[in-house]
C-alpha cells in the first residue's frame, strides 16, 4: 500500500514510518518541516534499510496536496501534520485554526476528489477535558477549553459528518494519550524546538544538565503524591497503533474512534524517579504552582482499541524512560 503520512518527519510520524515501512508499505512523507528536521529521513533509512519519499510542502497549501495526488497513486493517509502545543495554541488561536482544521479540510478534500477515502487521523486525550471518572473510555463527552484540543474536536466532528455522508470513507479517530519515549536504536526520538513544554523531554534536558531543574506543576492534586497522573505510551506502542489501526479500515468500518493509551496512570513524581533510575543522574525538582488549564488525572480505557483493533501497549513506564534517555543522551542536540 502506498500511504501518504503528513507530518511524517516530527515525532509519531517519524516512528510511524519505520514500522509501516517494515511492514512492506511504501511511504510518502509530506510536511512542511516547521517542527522538524531532514535529518530524520537519513535516519529512518538507516532503521529500515528503506528510502523515504519526501514531498515538502504545506497542508494550508491546497494545489500542492493536488500536485501530490496527482503524481502518486495514494491508497491511504495517515494524518499528522498539526501544530501541537497548548498554551502556544491559546496565544495564537488563528494560527491553530488555519494550520489544523483549514490545513485538513484541504487534505479531506484533495482525497476525496481523487478518490482516497481510507484515513487515519492524530487526535488527542486533550477532546475529554477534564473527565468525571477514570478510566477514560470513547464514549465519554467531549470538552476542551483551549484552541489546540478545539482544532482536533473540529476535525473528529468533520471526519464523523463525512463518515455520515459517504459509507465509501473508512476513518480511525486515534486519542493519544501521553506519547514519550523513542526508537530503541536511538536514531529518532523527539526533538522539541527551545525549552520542552512536555514532562518526559523536560526530565531529559534536566539529566542532561542543560536546565537545572524541574518545575513540578502543583503538588495537591487529589492524587498518589499531590502530583499530576497520566497515560504515559510508548511511541513505538503508538505508532504500531497507527498499523493497526490502517489494517482494520474496511468498507464497514465507517468512522471509529479508538483510545491510545496503556491503561495506567503515573504521577510526575514517578516518571521522575524512573527517569533518574535509567539515566543513573539526578533531577533536581522544586514543586510550584499549577499550570493553568492542566487537569489532575488522565488515564485511558484501552479496551476498544484492543478488542477492534488487536491492539495492546507492550512497554511499560522503565522502558520508555530508557528508550528516551538513550536518544537523548546520545543526540544532546536532536537532529542538528
Ligand atoms: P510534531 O510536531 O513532532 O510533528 C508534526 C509534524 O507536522 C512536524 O514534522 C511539522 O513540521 C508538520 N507540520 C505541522 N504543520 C504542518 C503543515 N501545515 N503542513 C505540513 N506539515 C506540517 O508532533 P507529534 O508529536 O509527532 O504529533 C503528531 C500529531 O499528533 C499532531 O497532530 C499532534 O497534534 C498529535 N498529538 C500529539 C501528542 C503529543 O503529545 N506529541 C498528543 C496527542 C496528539
Ligand atoms: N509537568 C510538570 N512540569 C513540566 C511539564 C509538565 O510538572 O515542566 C506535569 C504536568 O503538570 C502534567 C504532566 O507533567 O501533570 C504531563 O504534562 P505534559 O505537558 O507532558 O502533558 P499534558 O498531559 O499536559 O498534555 C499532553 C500534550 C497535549 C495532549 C495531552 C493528551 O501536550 O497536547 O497530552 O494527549 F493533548
Amino acid at each position: 500500500m502506498l500511504v501518504l503520512v503528513t507530518g511524517g518527519a516530527g515525532y509519531i510520524g517519524s516512528h510511524t514510518c519505520v514500522l509501516l515501512q517494515e511492514a512492506g508499505h511504501e511511504v510518502l512523507v509530506f510536511d512542511n518541516l516547521s517542527n522538524s528536521h531532514p535529518e530524520v529521513f537519513n535516519r529512518i533509512t538507516q532503521i529500515s534499510g528503506q528510502p523515504v519519499a519526501f514531498s515538502e510542502g504545506d497542508i494550508r497549501d491546497k494545489a500542492a496536496l493536488e500536485r501530490v495526488f496527482n503524481q502518486f497513486d495514494i491508497d491511504a493517509v495517515i494524518h499528522f501534520a498539526g501544530l501541537k502545543v497548548v498554551g502556544e495554541s491559546i496565544s495564537e488561536p488563528l494560527r491553530y485554526y488555519q494550520n489544523n482544521v483549514e490545513g485538513s479540510l484541504n487534505l479531506f478534500d484533495v482525497m476525496a476528489a481523487n478518490g482516497c477515502k481510507k484515513l487515519v487521523f492524530s487526535s488527542s486525550a486533550n477532546v475529554y477535558g477534564d473527565p468525571d471518572s477514570f478510566p477514560i473510555k470513547e464514549d465519554f463527552p467531549l470538552s476542551t477549553f483551549n484552541p489546540y484540543g478545539q482544532s482536533k474536536l473540529m476535525i473528529e466532528n468533520i471526519l464523523k459528518d463525512v463518515g455520515r455522508a459517504d459509507p465509501d470513507w473508512e476513518i480511525s479517530l486515534l486519542r493519544y494519550f501521553n506519547p514519550v519515549g523513542a526508537h530503541p536504536s536511538g536514531l529518532i526520538g523527539e526533538d522539541p524546538n527551545g525549552i520542552p513544554n512536555n514532562l518526559m523531554p523536560y526530565v531529559a534536558q534536566v539529566a542532561l544538565g542543560r536546565l537545572p531543574q524541574l518545575n513540578v506543576f502543583g503538588g495537591d492534586y487529589p492524587t498518589i503524591d499531590g502530583t499530576g497522573v497520566r497515560d504515559y505510551i510508548h511511541v513505538m506502542d503508538l505508532a504500531d497503533g497507527h498499523l493497526k489501526a490502517l489494517s482494520a479500515l474496511n468498507k464497514k468500518h465507517g468512522c471509529e474512534v479508538y483510545n491510545l493509551g496503556t491503561g495506567k496512570g503515573y504521577s510526575v513524581l514517578q516518571v521522575v524517579e524512573a527517569f533518574a533510575q535509567a539515566s543513573g543522574r539526578d533531577i533536581p525538582y522544586q514543586i510550584v504552582d499549577r499550570r493553568s488549564g492542566d487537569i489532575a488525572i488522565s488515564y485511558a480505557d484501552p479496551t476498544r482499541s484492543q478488542e477492534k483493533l488487536g491492539w495492546r501497549a507492550q512497554s511499560g513506564l522503565a522502558q520508555m524512560v530508557e528508550d528516551h534517555w538513550r536518544w537523548q543522551s546520545e543526540n544532546p542536540d536532536g537532529f542538528e
